[in-house]
């Protein structure tokens, strides 16, 4: 590493702790700290015990500064969050004609839950809804259910830059009153659309869903599908880049279930929200958002989430098809207009 590169590194790290942009964060946070409104998710046992004021707030630019609010520190399970990037390993690991056979990419309109296939093909309707990221997890290779679950940690290690752990209560809690997503299993089974090795399939899926992240981890992901699959403070590669684009397809069609065309409408970014709270959202070629807020809205979607992603959006004009003049430069907000150049 040279000198210069030395100093701009640490130019951006101080920018990063003293931008505008940090301040504009901490005003958004206390904008939306005392909204109360939702309900943490308690239909897996385990989630209830989540405290309803955690509140946390990360943004990840593609050339690795991080800004951080609140809460972000604390872990929670990734929940529907972790569909997506399973989605992308299943890409890596059959391509994309044999993925498209099992799970289709259609919009479901219906809960993340709903027990429905599409009724001429047998598919799962996309992979964000729990029966289509169930036939998903069943497309991970490996060699037994240690191997195969050692492939999915080691993929969201390359997307987060660190080692993570599944919340062992959490999982179990799932695979105790997990009959629901067991039912679909099931009727996938029925219609050949997965493997019969089904108990190992659902307790991967139950696994994945209980991977603890913070709110970082999910702007760090972001941001790495936003830098085209190369996290941006490893400068590892965590997908291959011809995926990165079906994956970021489905996350704007279906990654907010049946809320995603309103999300499309208001936010314009690809994003997946998960029952733990998380939100994670894409600006391709910009930044990474991670929001993390336990109460859910009826949909299954956190609250403060979607309220800060709506209003990062429309401040910094990310809608992806935005054409009015953004209301803030987002450059000069976080360079707070000391160029680097100065140094
Ligand atoms: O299978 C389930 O129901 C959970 N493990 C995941 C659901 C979820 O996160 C839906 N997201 N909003």
């Amino acid at each position: 590493m040279t000198e210069k590169h030395d100093l701009k590194s640490l130019a951006s790290s101080i920018n990063a702790v003293a931008s505008p942009f940090r301040s504009y964060l901490n005003e958004l946070y206390e904008k939306y700290e005392s909204l109360n409104d939702g309900t943490v998710a308690d239909y897996i046992p385990e989630l209830a015990l989540a405290k309803p004021d955690w509140f946390g707030i990360c943004i990840v630019t593609v050339d690795g500064q991080v800004f951080d609010v609140g809460n972000c520190d604390q872990l929670f399970t990734i929940q529907s969050i972790s569909k997506a990037f399973i989605y992308g390993l299943a890409l890596e690991d059959n391509g994309r004609e044999y993925v498209n056979s099992k799970v289709s990419v259609e919009p479901t309109g219906e809960a993340f839950n709903s027990i429905v296939l599409d009724e001429k093909t047998n598919r799962p309707y996309n992979p964000m809804v729990n029966a289509g990221a169930i036939a998903t997890t069943d497309l991970i290779k490996g060699n037994g259910a240690t191997e195969r679950l050692k492939r999915i940690l080691d993929m969201f290690r390359r997307y987060t830059g660190r080692e993570l752990n599944i919340n062992v209560p959490v999982f179990l809690s799932e695979k105790t009153t997990g009959n629901r997503n067991r039912a679909m299993a099931y009727l996938m089974l029925n219609f050949g659309m997965v493997s019969d090795r089904i108990d190992e399939t659902l307790d991967l899926y139950f696994q994945q869903c209980s991977i603890m992240v913070n709110a970082q981890d999910l702007a760090m992901m972001a941001a790495t599908l936003a830098n085209g699959g190369v996290n941006p403070v490893t400068g590892e590669r965590a997908i291959d880049e011809r995926y990165v684009q079906d994956v970021i397809s489905v996350m704007l069609t279906c990654g907010m279930y049946d809320a995603s065309g309103e999300w499309t409408y208001n936010v314009g970014m690809p994003a997946k929200s998960g029952v733990g709270g998380g939100i994670t959202a894409v600006a391709l070629g910009k930044l990474g958002i991670g929001v993390f807020s336990p109460p859910l809205d009826e949909k299954g979607n956190s609250l403060r989430g979607i309220k800060v992603c709506s209003d990062i959006s429309r401040d910094f004009g990310l809608h992806l098809f935005n054409v009015a003049k953004s209301e803030k430069n987002l450059q000069e907000w976080i360079e707070g207009g000391n160029s680097l150049d100065n140094w």
